[in-house]
Formats: structure tokens, C-alpha cells, sequence
């Protein structure tokens, strides 16, 4: 088997790939990624000599490149993990998201097609990780299912809702093998510390301020990345084509409960006072657009394949933190950009 994983040198691509490349000696697992700010092969080290492992770097925007990948490899699956993937971001830069997400998507989807129609598609299968943020905005009550109507309300989530149609386009126009799902807030080691919870364990070390949008009232579902990674293993092997499954952590927060939370964890790893972190807690200015809630009905996954979250949401975040600790160069390198500086004088 050659498998070709995209953006598996970001926060869950990593996770993927060192899960693919220890579980399934005998697959040949390619890694390709641009390495932008959030991509880096320091997440990799552990697995840096894994024979069938191939690291390759390039941009899926770039028709040519991804063709000629194509045709010299000649893939018989592909697992779809490359994108823009911070809403604040998409805020400011709507158009970097509508490139990769969408473009980057259906440059992947073209060459899937021309080499797998040649071949015939039997077993072959094309794997589109996308979010719960496709579906919108919850109130209070009600949980997205896979047949939840997208509703996205960032230039993030509607990026990966236009990837999401195209992919179920070529699996209805061309008979293109597909497998989707939608999973919910990701977190644990090697998570880019501008989301919520690694930015805030970073602040929290560094005694900086936390910043909370609007009044916290926010709610996610929160789920530990290595389940993650098990559901997507899960799904490439046994999912159905043509099907989407939702992945979720059975674990809705509102932002500033889970924020008082960590705040109380740090505290006592870092033996300081009970109560010392949450002072830096700072409510400000909202995010434009910011979706109220998000919440994933699992059923399918659990019933179908037997997936289910292998840790709880206190033992998911002491495990992150304590990796956060222990990794304290790791951070400082990703937010001076010090490995980027590096690998771009690798690969140029
Ligand atoms: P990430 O930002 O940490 O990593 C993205 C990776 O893609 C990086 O390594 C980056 O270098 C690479 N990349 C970006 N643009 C590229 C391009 N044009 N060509 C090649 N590589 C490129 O993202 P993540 O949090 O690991 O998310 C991975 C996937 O999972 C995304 O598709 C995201 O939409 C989806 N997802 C994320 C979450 C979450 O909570 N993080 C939840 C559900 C789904
Ligand atoms: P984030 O980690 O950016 O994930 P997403 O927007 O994809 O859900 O944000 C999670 C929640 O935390 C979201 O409601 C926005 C909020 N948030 C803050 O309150 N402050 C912050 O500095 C960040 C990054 C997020």
C-alpha cells in the first residue's frame, strides 16, 4: 500500500502519520506538506529514520506538483489532512483558506481520478478529514448528525464545506471512492499554540494574560487528538464509501469553565497558589461571527466500527499539559519560528 497523507507534519496530520508508519510496517506512508508556520517536522523526530516513511515537501495548491506526484507514486489511498485550519486566521485572510482548503482539494481530487480511472478504483479510497464547524452554529440544545445541513459561518468552515461537496461531487459524478468525516475540537501534544488550549497553557506559563472572547460562553467538544487518530485509522480500513462519519469527544465545555479548569491544573503543576492563573484570565473584544456552540452525536461511528474516546477530558488535559512542560523548547522554537528557518534551508 502507498499512502499519501497531506499536512501530516501539522498538529493531527503528525499524530497520523506516526500512528500509519508504527502500525503498518509493511504500507508506504508520504508525507506531504508545504511546512508552513504551523507545519513541522520536529513533530516527526521520534520517526525520522522509519524507512517507510517519505517525507516530501510541496504546496497542494500547485497543480503541477501534485500531478507529478501522482503519476510517479501511484497511490492507493490518500489521507486528506492539509489545510488552513485557525477561524481568526480565515478572518483576516479568507482568500489563503479558499487556496489550500478548496483549491489544494480539488487538485488532489483530479489527480485521484486520473490515476485511479486508468486503474481501476477497486480499493482505492480518498480521505477527507474535515470539522464539525461545517454545520454551523448550535443553540443551546441539539447535537450535529451527519445528516445536520452545513451552514458554515467562517471563511474557515465554509472553506471546508466547499471541500467536503466537491469531494461527495466526484464520488456522485465519477464514482470517486470516498470516506468524510466531521470531527469536533482536537487537543493534546503538538498542538500549534495559537488555539485555545495550547495558547492558553503557553500564557499561563509565561504569567501573560488570557485572553477569553466575549463573555466565554462559547461551547466545544472537546476531543484528546490520539482518539482522533484512532477513528481516522478506524475509518481509512473500515468506513464505508461514500459515507461521512461525525467524531466527537461526548465532552461539551463553555470556553471559560474549561479555561478556569486548566488555570487550576497549571497551578498545581506549576506549584503555585490555587487560584494564582485564573487572575490572568481577561475577557476581550469577540470574535466576528464567533458560533455559539458545537456538539457531536457519535452514534455512527461507535455503532458501526466501535469507536469510542479511550481517555477523559481530565486525563486528556494532564496529559497535554505535562507534554507541553517537558516541551518547553519545542515552543519556544515554534513561536520564535526557529524550526521553520531550519527546514525552509533543508528543502529549498
Ligand atoms: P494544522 O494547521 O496544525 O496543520 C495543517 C498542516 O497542513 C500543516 O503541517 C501545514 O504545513 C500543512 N499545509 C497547509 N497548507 C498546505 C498546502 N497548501 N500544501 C501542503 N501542506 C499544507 O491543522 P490541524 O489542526 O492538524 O488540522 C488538520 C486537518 O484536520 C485540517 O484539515 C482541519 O480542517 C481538520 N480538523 C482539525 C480540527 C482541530 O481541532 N484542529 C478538528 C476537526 C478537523
Ligand atoms: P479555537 O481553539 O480557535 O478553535 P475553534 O475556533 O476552531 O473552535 O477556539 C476555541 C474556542 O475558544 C472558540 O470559542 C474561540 C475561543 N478562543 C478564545 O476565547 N480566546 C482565544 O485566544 C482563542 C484562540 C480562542
Amino acid at each position: 500500500m502507498r499512502i499519501l497523507v497531506t499536512g501530516g507534519a501539522g498538529f493531527i496530520g503528525s499524530h497520523v502519520i506516526r500512528r500509519f508508519v508504527t502500525k503498518y510496517p509493511s504500507y508506504n506512508i508520504y508525507n506531504v506538506d508545504k511546512l508552513t508556520y504551523a507545519g513541522n517536522l520536529e513533530n516527526l523526530k521520534d520517526i525520522e529514520n522509519c524507512e517507510n516513511h517519505v517525507f516530501i515537501k510541496g504546496d497542494i495548491v500547485n497543480e503541477q506538483f501534485v500531478n507529478k506526484i501522482f503519476e510517479e507514486i501511484n497511490f492507493d489511498g490518500v489521507v486528506h489532512l492539509a489545510a488552513e485550519s485557525h477561524v481568526d486566521r480565515s478572518i483576516k485572510d479568507p482568500l489563503a483558506f479558499v487556496k489550500t482548503n478548496i483549491i489544494g482539494t480539488v487538485n488532489l481530487l483530479n489527480a485521484s481520478k486520473r490515476i485511479w480511472e486508468k486503474d481501476n478504483s477497486t480499493g482505492k479510497r480518498f480521505y477527507h478529514i474535515s470539522t464539525d464547524e461545517v454545520y454551523g452554529s448550535l443553540g443551546p440544545d441539539g447535537l450535529f448528525t451527519e445528516t445536520t445541513c452545513y451552514d458554515p459561518n467562517s471563511p474557515y468552515s465554509a472553506s471546508k464545506a466547499s471541500s467536503d461537496h466537491f469531494v461527495r461531487a466526484y464520488g456522485e459524478t465519477y464514482n470517486m471512492p470516498y470516506v468524510i468525516t466531521n470531527c469536533s475540537n482536537n487537543y493534546g501534544p503538538n498542538h500549534f499554540p495559537e488555539k485555545l488550549i495550547p495558547l492558553f497553557i503557553n500564557n499561563i506559563m509565561e504569567n501573560k494574560p488570557l485572553p477569553v472572547y466575549g463573555d466565554g460562553k462559547y461551547t466545544r467538544d472537546w476531543l484528546y487528538v490520539e482518539d482522533h487518530a484512532d477513528a481516522i485509522d478506524l475509518v481509512f480500513h473500515r468506513g464505508k464509501n461514500h459515507e461521512t462519519y461525525n467524531i466527537g469527544g461526548f465532552n461539551e465545555w463553555q470556553n471559560i469553565d474549561l479555561v478556569r479548569l486548566l488555570c487550576d491544573i497549571m497551578d498545581r503543576k506549576l506549584a503555585r497558589t490555587l487560584g494564582t492563573s485564573q487572575k490572568l484570565i481577561t475577557h476581550v473584544k469577540d470574535r466576528p461571527g464567533h458560533d455559539l456552540r458545537y456538539a457531536i452525536d457519535a452514534t455512527k461511528i461507535t455503532k458501526e466500527l466501535g469507536w469510542r474516546p479511550s481517555v477523559t477530558f481530565e486525563q486528556g488535559l494532564e496529559k497535554t499539559i505535562d507534554w507541553f512542560l517537558a516541551n518547553k523548547e519545542w515552543l519556544n522554537n515554534v513561536t520564535s519560528g526557529e524550526y521553520q528557518d531550519y527546514y525552509d534551508k533543508m528543502y529549498s
